[in-house]
Parts: structure tokens; C-alpha cells; sequence
């Protein structure tokens, strides 16, 4: 039976990686996305594991596909100086949405290309690489074959683009998938990997996708081409480019067999300057590979198959998310309606970078079912949640703490709790208990990969203080006379005393919520912070205005009037304005 990395804790090694991106092409909204939500879950997880877990978010791009050579061709431009002009792209996207990851790989640099050389080599040697006739159905849009049953169910064409799919034959070294591993040939790789994902929760998520590749590994398994042999004149061999298979010049390592091995380059220990990766891919590692539906097989199938054969530990979860629409349509080039990464920093010039990372972390297609891209929900959304919603709040707070305590912190006097008088009958609220149920909703929705429901736990919080502002009405209790009472339920207290507790309480639950909202809005929630004297991070040399790293785990961290909390008499200063109300009148920008 294969091992799988299998965590124990919220402090358990947490490696995360995004697809490695094609340099064909520059990045839209749909590579934008996945590398976004890793990161939003990579700060969700230093946010909740506390300083000490280790924590590693990689992601890069993949460079050595057919299609790279030609777009680089066609450009006249070698494929090293095309692949590095759209790394760069890649790179420059991924900072304007305020991305941070910890590595960049990408398959051309000379740590990828040992790696992979190793790993085949030892494939080679054990025999479950071998050299063969092959003869299939090519995708070339997709730079794969796909199954005579696959091809037939889609009249011959490409299942993704819908292009004509290519007869082909070749002699290859192949991947000996239809049969079993050489180091254990009792199982075969259907059976072993059948029941590892039949009896491993959570090894293939969403549910849905889980049926659907136990569905197709019902129908056997194909052995997996490894090799392209080299073609006489083609630039980008001449140029040295891809990786050859070993002790055979003749033959370069197909793409996506090497591409999938960079999970392994980025945490290898014996590669120079990654002394230490080591831990984040161990049995109590929790080990996740984040991608998209048109991806799936490769990572839930073949990747697992090489690594059983190779005799290393499985990743915990392999994620497969939905895809973005544009405005309703599904984009392609033909319709030429992508949503290029140019729309999306003019979305975040206008609105802001959190802004842009707050709608695709909640509106985007996590689940099984596509999402859509559209202004107008832009705006809803952003007025709704941001403006409207955290914004106005965090600011109303601020003004009243302002306007009756001079901006200083009142003192609740260890009041922590409150139950409000409505015309509808009391209405309780206990803050501490309040915050640590949404502290703890936040931790099983990221366990999950519920990233929007982590998020929620954050809002929930923020329209829980909209109600007791509402409820309890500060701005009335301010102008009562000195010597008035008002009742926090079972206990009168004077007016002064009961605005003061009110208000702490407000200003709080505002900083608890704002802690489970940082993943996503890590620009804005910094700077409340420190308006607010209460910054949770360590400070960060690489990135002073953009730290990552908590002093402590979030359940500390978010104590209620804990050690991290807001000191009564410190400064509560105003953070600068938010989230403005946007005008859903507006063009959209960048269109
Ligand atoms: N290079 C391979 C991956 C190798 S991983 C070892 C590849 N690259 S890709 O550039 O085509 O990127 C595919 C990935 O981009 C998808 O799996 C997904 O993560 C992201 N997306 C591309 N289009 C997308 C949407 N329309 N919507 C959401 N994400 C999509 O495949």
C-alpha cells in the first residue's frame, strides 16, 4: 500500500504547490487565481500554525513543452530568452496581486533538470521506464495522448480545446502504468491507487472529481509515454532545451513526466541552498498540490503511480478547482475574451490589490462548479463584504472611540459580555466564546480547503458587531447625562462605563475578525493594525510592509482581550480609508 503524508496537526509541515505555469503565453485570471488561493491558504496556515510550523508555498513555471519552443519561434527569439521574458511575467502578476510565495521554480534551471534526471534514472534502473513501440491518439493543444475510449467519446477531437486529435506512433520509454510496480509486482498500480483514494478522505478534492478519475481508472490504464525523441533541426534541441533522457541522447524527458517532478526539485535537500526542505515532504507532512480540473489525472493518477514506484510518500490532497468564466463565456482564444492579467491590475489600481484578491478568494471556482468573472458582481461584492462591510465597521468604531474617548482605547473593566435590549427581547452576546467559535470555524474550513468559509468566519464576526452597534446603540447611550445607568443585562452600570465596555467590545471583535480576514487582505488588515497599535506579525526585513509571519498561532493571537489583545488607554489611531464605496455606474476598468 502507498504511504501518504499524513499530518497530525495544525503544526505539521505544510508544503503547497500551484500547477507550474507554460511560458507560451502570458498569465491570466485562471493562473492568477490558483497561485492566489495558495497563497491565501498559505497564510492561512502560518496564521493558524503560529511561527514555529514550517510552512512552504511554491510555485513557477513549466518550460519545456513543444508549444513554449514554437510561440518563441514565432517570435524569432531563442526559447531561453522568451521563456525568461514570460517567467518574468509571471512573476510581475503574481507581485501585483500581492502574492508571495517562497520559491519560483522553474523547470529550465539546472536544480529542476538534475532532479528529474535523477529521479527517471532511477526508473530506468528498476525498470519501470522502458523503452517501447506506442502508437495512440495525440492532443497536440494539450501536449498529451488520450485513451481510445476518451477519443472515441469525443469524436476524435481534443477533450479540452476541441481540436482535431493526431494519429500517432512513436518508440518511447514508457512508464510502465498498466502494469505494477517493479518493486512490488503483487498490485498493480490500478488496484493500489483505486484504494488508496477509495480509503484516503481527502487525498482527491473536491468529492465530485474523486468519482470521476475512479471512474476512469475503472477503465485500466494505459502506459505513459516518457520520452519524445529528439528531432533533427529543431531549434530549441540545438538550443539545449528540455532534459535528455539519461544514457540516450536521442530521446528528451516529455514534458509533463518532468514538469510533475519539480514538486520533489523545490523540497530536494541535497539540491545547494535547500538544506532542510526535507521535513516538507515527510509522512507527517501535510502535502497539497493545488490545479484546476483539466490537470487532474496527471496529479491524481500518474503522479502518485511514479511516486509508489519510486517509494515515496503520497501528497496529502490533490485539489482540483473549477474553472473562470469571463462575463458568462467561457474563455478561449477564439472568442479572444481572456481576462489577461493587464484587466486585473487595473481592477486593483482602481479598487485596490486586496480588493481584487478578496473577490477571486471568494467568488472564485474553489468548488466543482465554474465561476464567473463579471463587473458587475465585481461591484456587488466589493460594496457589500468591503466597503459596506468591513470598512464601514472598522471605521465607525474608530469614530466613535474618537469622538467619547480621544482616541484612546476605552476600558471595558473586564466587562466582555453583553446582552442587548431589542423591541424583539434580549439579545446576548459573549465575545470571547463568539471569537474563539469563529477562530475555530476558520481552522476546519481551511482544513478543508473551504477558503471562502475560513473567510466567512472573519465576516460573520464583523456583521455580529454590526448587529450589537445596532442593538445597543452607543451613539445614543454617549448622550446621556452623567449619572444615568444602562443595563448590560443582569447588571446596571453608569452610562460612561457602559459606552466605554460597548465600544472595547466593538473595537475587538473588529481586530479578532480582521486576524481571520488577513489571509485575504493582507494590505489593508496590516494597516488597521498598526493604526490600531495591535499588529500580531514579526517584523519582516525582506518585505516590511507586507509581513507574513504571526508572533503567535491565531488562537492565541485572537484571545479575546488575551495578551495579543487591544490595551485599554493605548492610541487607536485611523487607519487610512479602507475600502471606498465604489459607483456600480462605472465603467469597468481596464476593458
Ligand atoms: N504546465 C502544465 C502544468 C504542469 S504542473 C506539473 C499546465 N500549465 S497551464 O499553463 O496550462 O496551467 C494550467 C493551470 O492554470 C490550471 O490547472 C489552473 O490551475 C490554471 N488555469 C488555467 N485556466 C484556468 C481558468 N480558466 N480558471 C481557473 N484556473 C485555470 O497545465
Amino acid at each position: 500500500m502507498p504511504r501518504a503524508a499524513t499530518p497530525t496537526s495544525n503544526r505539521s509541515p505544510y508544503y503547497l504547490t500551484t500547477p507550474i505555469y507554460y511560458v507560451n503565453d502570458r498569465p491570466h485570471i485562471g493562473h492568477c487565481y490558483t497561485t492566489l488561493v495558495g497563497d491565501v491558504a498559505s497564510r492561512f496556515a502560518r496564521l493558524i500554525g503560529g511561527p514555529e510550523r514550517p510552512v512552504f508555498f511554491m510555485t513557477g513555471t513549466d518550460e519545456h513543452a513543444e508549444k513554449v519552443a514554437a510561440a518563441a519561434a514565432k517570435q524569432g527569439m531563442s526559447v531561453q530568452a522568451w521563456a525568461d521574458r514570460n517567467a518574468g511575467e509571471f512573476r510581475a502578476a503574481f507581485d501585483a496581486l500581492d502574492i508571495r510565495y517562497d520559491d519560483f521554480m522553474r523547470t529550465s534551471q539546472a536544480r529542476h533538470k538534475a532532479v528529474a534526471a535523477r529521479l527517471i534514472q532511477r526508473l530506468l534502473d528498476q525498470g519501470d521506464i522502458a523503452l517501447g513501440d506506442y502508437e495512440g491518439w495525440w492532443d497536440p493543444s494539450q501536449e498529451e495522448y488520450v485513451t481510445e475510449s476518451t477519443a472515441k467519446e469525443h469524436d476524435y477531437k481534443s477533450p479540452v480545446t476541441k481540436k482535431p486529435l493526431e494519429r500517432r506512433t512513436e518508440q518511447n520509454y514508457f512508464f510502465r502504468l498498466s502494469g505494477a510496480p517493479s518493486r512490488d509486482p503483487s498490485r498493480s498500480y490500478a488496484e493500489l491507487l483505486t484504494e488508496h483514494i477509495e480509503r484516503t478522505p481527502g487525498f482527491i478534492l473536491p468529492e465530485q472529481r474523486k468519482n470521476e478519475v475512479l471512474g476512469r481508472l475503472r477503465q485500466g490504464l494505459n502506459d505513459v509515454p516518457v520520452s519524445r525523441r529528439v528531432k533533427a533541426g529543431d531549434p530549441a534541441a540545438e538550443e539545449g532545451w528540455g532534459i535528455l533522457m539519461p544514457g540516450d541522447a536521442e530521446h528528451r524527458v516529455y514534458v509533463w513526466i518532468e514538469a510533475l517532478m519539480n514538486y520533489l526539485t523545490g523540497v530536494d535537500e541535497a539540491t545547494p541552498g535547500q538544506a532542510g526542505r526535507g521535513v516538507f515532504w515527510r509522512e507527517d507532512a501535510r502535502v497539497t498540490h493545488l490545479l484546476a480540473k483539466d490537470i487532474l489525472w496527471f496529479h491524481a493518477v500518474v503522479w502518485p503511480a511514479m511516486l509508489i514506484a519510486l517509494d515515496i510518500p503520497l501528497p496529502t490532497t490533490v485539489y482540483a478547482h473549477a474553472y473562470f468564466v469571463s462575463e458568462g463565456m467561457k474563455m478561449s482564444k477564439s472568442l479572444g475574451n481572456f481576462i489577461e492579467i493587464d484587466r486585473l491590475r487595473a481592477y486593483a489600481e482602481k479598487y485596490s490589490a486586496d480588493a481584487v484578491r478578496w473577490y477571486l478568494a471568494t467568488q472564485g471556482p474553489l468548488g466543482a462548479t465554474d465561476a464567473d468573472f463579471a463587473h458587475g458582481r465585481f461591484v456587488e461584492v466589493y460594496n457589500a463584504d468591503l466597503a459596506n462591510g468591513l470598512g464601514n465597521c472598522a471605521s465607525r468604531v474608530g469614530n466613535m472611540i474618537d469622538k467619547y474617548f480621544g482616541g484612546a482605547v476605552p476600558d471595558p473593566r473586564g466587562v466582555h459580555a453583553w446582552t442587548a435590549q431589542t423591541p424583539q427581547g434580549a439579545s446576548a452576546y459573549d465575545w470571547p466564546a463568539l471569537c474563539r467559535e469563529a477562530v475555530e470555524k476558520a481552522e476546519s474550513a481551511h482544513a478543508a480547503m473551504d477558503l471562502h468559509g475560513a473567510l466567512r468566519a472573519g465576516s460573520e464576526l464583523i456583521s455580529r458587531v454590526d448587529a450589537f452597534i445596532g442593538e445597543t446603540r452607543p451613539f445614543s447611550i454617549a448622550k446621556l447625562a452623567d449619572g444615568e445607568t444602562v443595563s448590560s443585562g443582569a447588571e446596571r452600570m453608569p452610562a460612561k462605563d457602559a459606552l466605554a465596555a460597548i465600544l472595547y467590545q466593538c473595537a475587538e471583535a473588529v481586530r479578532v475578525a480582521t486576524l481571520i480576514l488577513s489571509p485575504a487582505l493582507p494590505a489593508k488588515t496590516h494597516g488597521l493594525w498598526r493604526a490600531w497599535n495591535c499588529d500580531p506579525t514579526e517584523p519582516d526585513a525582506e518585505n516590511p510592509e507586507r509581513p507574513r509571519r504571526f508572533r503567535a498561532p491565531l488562537a492565541e493571537l485572537a484571545e479575546f482581550g488575551g495578551v495579543y489583545g487591544l490595551r485599554p488607554g493605548a492610541a487607536l489611531g485611523k487607519p487610512e480609508a479602507m475600502f471606498m464605496r465604489a459607483d456600480p455606474a462605472e465603467a469597468a476598468p481596464g476593458a
